[in-house]
């Protein structure tokens, strides 16, 4: 099976890894019944670019108790009274190029702004896959996307999450994070052989799962060095020099 480097071809390869799948939130293609049924299940959900980058052509609909839906996107917020004329809307952006439809995670916030994380994994010398950096990002007030080039901003993840967990049980749940990225690196370089790092993007939950929203093959080393402890800033630096001679 050939597997495109697209976030559906990411997808449908992770989802074939019996390890992975419940941290899978469901994702379809964004025709209007899947959309559709998507809502229903789910109540609101997200639609991406299949080759979007940056959290440009991000898109959340939300669907309300009064029969209503909301679709946001950049700082734009419009309502619709039928999901008719939400779909219409909806597609002339999904037309133009191939959109996914993906379950809404309700991301945890800190200090009232939700946030996400960033796995860098890369590839060691003995061609296996090391965690080598792990950060926050917060969203701009209002917007629906984390991403740094959006907005977002970067802060070490032990101060995002601490509010909801504490001590012990803290590293135990970074270590988890940890082992996901690390094990989902691994488990796509069979398919995706080229590339020696990944960028494995997380949401939480409020009940401390981890969800993993899309995996990047040419993850981002900017927004490590938007961090003031430039400590993985050097290590994912001094990994990509050592990739490049080897
Ligand atoms: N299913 C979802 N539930 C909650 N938030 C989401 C979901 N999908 C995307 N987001 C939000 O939108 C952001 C961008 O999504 P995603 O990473 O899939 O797109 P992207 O444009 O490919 O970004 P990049 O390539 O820069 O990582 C996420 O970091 C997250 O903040
Ligand atoms: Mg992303």
């Amino acid at each position: 099976m050939v597997y495109a480097n697209t976030k559906w071809g990411k997808y449908r390869y992770l989802k074939t890894g019996a390890r992975w799948k419940p941290y899978l939130p469901q994702t379809q293609w964004a025709s209007r019944t899947a959309v559709s049924s998507m809502l229903k299940r789910w109540g609101a959900v997200y639609l991406k670019p299949n080759n979007g980058t940056g959290g440009y052509g991000i898109m959340k609909i939300t669907r309300t108790g009064n029969g209503r839906y909301t679709l946001k996107s950049g700082y734009a917020t419009r309502t619709f009274h039928s999901f008719g004329s939400l779909y219409s809307a909806v597609s002339r952006h999904t037309a133009r190029r191939g959109y996914l439809v993906q379950k809404a995670i309700p991301l945890l916030h800190y200090k009232k702004r939700p946030f996400d994380l960033r796995i860098m994994v890369q590839r060691n010398r003995q061609r296996g896959w090391d965690v080598t950096g792990m950060v926050g990002r917060l969203a701009r007030p209002k917007k629906i996307v984390t991403n740094y080039h959006n907005g977002g901003t970067p802060m070490p993840v032990e101060k995002l999450i601490s509010p909801h967990i504490q001590g012990k049980r803290r590293t135990g749940f970074i270590q988890e994070l940890k082992t996901l990225g690390s094990g989902v690196s691994e488990f796509l370089s069979a398919k995706y052989p080229h590339f020696p790092a990944f960028g494995v993007d997380v949401a939480i939950d409020a009940k401390l799962k981890p969800w993993i929203l899309e995996v990047n093959t040419k993850p981002d080393k900017s927004i490590f060095n938007a961090l003031k402890n430039k400590t993985m800033y050097r290590r994912i630096l001094s990994y990509a020099r050592m990739q490049k001679r080897s």
